[in-house]
């Protein structure tokens, strides 16, 4: 590690120079920083924070603090790409027809419910059909040029062979279903939510946003390359799941054993799925790619104890048992941590390392908080404060579900409640269980409970007891938390193609930074939600859950993704096209991947 690294702005850096280097500054330069650093934090060594004015002005990069790549644009391909982003998705013709594409997709109201049965059986898949019918006429040259395969009926899985199969193909997910429109609200839209209507600035409906963007925007990009001539080099393969909103349990599930079956463990280069966009924070717009995703958990924690009359009660029935365990289990939440080298973490670092907004403090906290624990723990708490971010570090639970009695005279013999619990990237599902297991075990036995837990027989079999309490897994879905997607070092070629990808798209079409990839900051970070990539885990160890809608400006967010209102401004949408475009120009050309 040196000195005070700093990242020399690169410019343009084009494939051929494969990956952005990182030059070293002079030494007459690094001594005036060494000097600032000294003054400023009092701990000169290791700051890597280059503050001009001790904390006003932030440097360029943070060295091995949040590194930055350079800006990656194609070079082999490179006028077919400054064609594309410069030239044609700006206009009038393109516009109009990308309209229409999304908006003919968002007219298809594909809906996926929880709990459905499997395809075949439950007539509520059959719309996939239609859809299915809507790609092949929107996009003609796909449906010649790729190979299709319909997994599980309305799984999508296209190939866009490579001329050297040697090397690993890029695999691009979207989802072609869609979180239900609630009737009761259907009218409170502004334009019906399956219209897909153009205003002249947003198309409307539900999907536009979520993922259709997505699913569309791809197909898109695809179809033009096609027109353009455009022959790939490396494989790009398509995964299309149709239930994503539903836990992926008919589309993405069956699609991941397809794709392992056929090309193996490991076989892809890289995956990229819906996921985090850009946005300013702090002052700096960051774009934060989901490298990671939590785990997830529900209990059923179920008490039961002898029934009878209601005028002669026992002081406790199964509802008061279990009123006062779920206190308790409110009472003991998990405790969060930031750790060091979870994504989280790398996400504050690159904050302290790029954000001109943070607040001093925090911002000296963060710097120091590598190789102080007390650092680390203060810069925990000031993060706190704000609880979505706390939310993505911990383990979080949410009791969700409660039944029990059936009548006022009549003594309930059982009653349960489900907890919902978000697993920490760095715990487990274990971790989980072990924390409830031991939390409960004092009031079973206050209580005068047999307690069985996760299978286990906790209290002393074979004593008599008052009654039972029984947790367990509530519905069988548990789900680890994901494998982490590394973002530094040795493994992070993929990582650093992603960052530079989006740089390039960042710097290609907006006058709003300064040439030099200092624009935007890409970050690791946490997907709150679970995607299909939760069935794509052994098909590669670079998983990214990325959109690149551009929300730099508020103004922006159309929103409304699973709720009323659902838009997409039509300039935020062709930025994703500009990005699908760059990342498989970039992929392509790749000798890093
Ligand atoms: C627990 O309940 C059983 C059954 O009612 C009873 O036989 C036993 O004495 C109770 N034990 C305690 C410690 O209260
Ligand atoms: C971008 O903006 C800068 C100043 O903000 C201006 O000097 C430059 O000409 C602009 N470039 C383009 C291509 O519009
Ligand atoms: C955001 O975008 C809107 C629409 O293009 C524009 O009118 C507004 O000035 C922008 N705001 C900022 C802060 O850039
Ligand atoms: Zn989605």
């Amino acid at each position: 590690m040196s000195l005070i690294p700093m990242v020399e702005k690169e410019g343009l850096l084009s494939n051929s120079l494969s990956q952005p280097t990182r030059k070293s500054t002079g030494p007459l330069k690094t001594s005036i920083y060494v000097l600032l650093a000294l003054i400023c934090t009092g701990t000169a060594l290791y700051s890597v924070q280059p503050h001009f004015f001790c904390g006003g002005h932030v440097g360029t990069a943070g060295g091995d603090i949040c590194p930055q790549p350079g800006v990656l644009v194609p070079s082999k391909n490179g006028a077919l790409w400054k064609g594309l982003v410069e030239e044609t998705y700006n206009s009038q013709e393109f516009h109009d027809r990308a309209v229409n594409w999304l908006g003919g997709a968002v007219r298809v109201p594909t809906e996926s419910f929880d709990r459905m049965l499997p395809v075949g059986e439950d007539p509520r898949w059959d719309v996939f059909g239609p859809f299915h019918d809507y790609l092949l006429t929107a996009f003609p040259l796909i449906h010649t040029t790729l190979e299709l395969t319909k997994v599980n009926t309305y799984g999508l899985v296209y190939v866009w062979k490579g001329s050297d199969e040697t090397q690993k193909p890029l695999l691009l997910a979207a989802h072609q279903d869609v979180v239900p429109v609630n009737p009761e609200t259907a009218d409170v839209w502004t334009h019906p939510p399956y219209s897909g209507y153009f205003d002249g600035e947003r198309i409307w409906g539900r999907g536009s946003w979520d993922d259709k963007s997505g699913l569309i925007g791809i197909m898109t990009t695809i179809e033009t390359l096609l027109e353009n001539g455009f022959k790939p080099t490396r494989s790009v393969v398509l995964a299309f799941g149709f239930d994503e909103e539903a836990s992926g349990l008919h589309g993405a599930s069956a699609i991941g054993k397809y794709l392992l079956e056929t090309y193996g463990e490991n076989a892809f280069a890289m995956l990229v799925d819906e996921g985090g966009d850009y946005m300013v924070e702090y002052g700096k717009v960051y774009a934060t790619v989901g490298t990671a995703e939590k785990g997830y958990l529900d209990t059923r924690v179920e008490v039961a104890s002898p029934g009878g009359h209601s005028s002669v009660p026992p002081p406790h029935t199964s509802i008061g048992i279990l009123s006062s365990l779920l206190v308790h289990i409110e009472a003991n939440p998990f405790v969060a941590h930031l750790g060091r080298g979870t994504p989280m973490y790398l996400k504050s670092q690159c904050l302290a390392a790029h954000a001109p907004g943070l607040p001093r403090s925090l911002r000296k906290s963060l710097t120091d908080a590598a190789r102080s624990d007390k650092a680390l723990r203060k810069a925990e708490e000031a993060l706190f404060a704000d609880p979505r971010f706390k939310a993505l570090v911990g383990t979080t639970q949410a009791i969700d579900l409660v039944q029990g009695g059936v009548k006022t005279n009549a003594l309930p013999e059982s009653a349960w409640a489900v907890v919902d619990h978000r697993v920490a990237t760095d715990s487990s599902i274990e971790d989980v269980q072990k924390h409830e297991t031991e939390l409960l075990k004092h009031l079973a036995s206050a209580f005068n409970l047999s307690y069985t837990a996760f299978g286990k027989q906790i209290s002393e079999p074979g004593v008599p007891a008052y009654g039972t309490l029984t947790i367990d897994e509530a519905w069988g879905a548990a789900l680890a938390p994901a494998p982490v997607t590394p973002s530094s070092g040795d493994a992070a070629a993929p990582f650093n193609l992603l960052a530079g990808t989006v740089k390039a798209t960042y710097e290609a079409h907006r006058n709003i930074s300064d040439g030099n990839g200092d624009g935007v900051v890409v970050s690791p970070g946490i997907m709150s939600g679970n995607t299909d990539t939760r069935h794509y885990w052994r098909l590669t160890e670079h998983i990214f859950r990325y959109s690149h809608h551009y929300t730099g400006n508020q103004t922006w967010v159309a929103g409304g993704a699973h709720t009323v209102n659902e838009a997409i401004y039509v300039d935020s949408w062709l930025e994703q096209i500009r990005f699908i475009t760059t990342l498989i120009l970039n992929a392509d050309e790749s000798t890093s991947l």
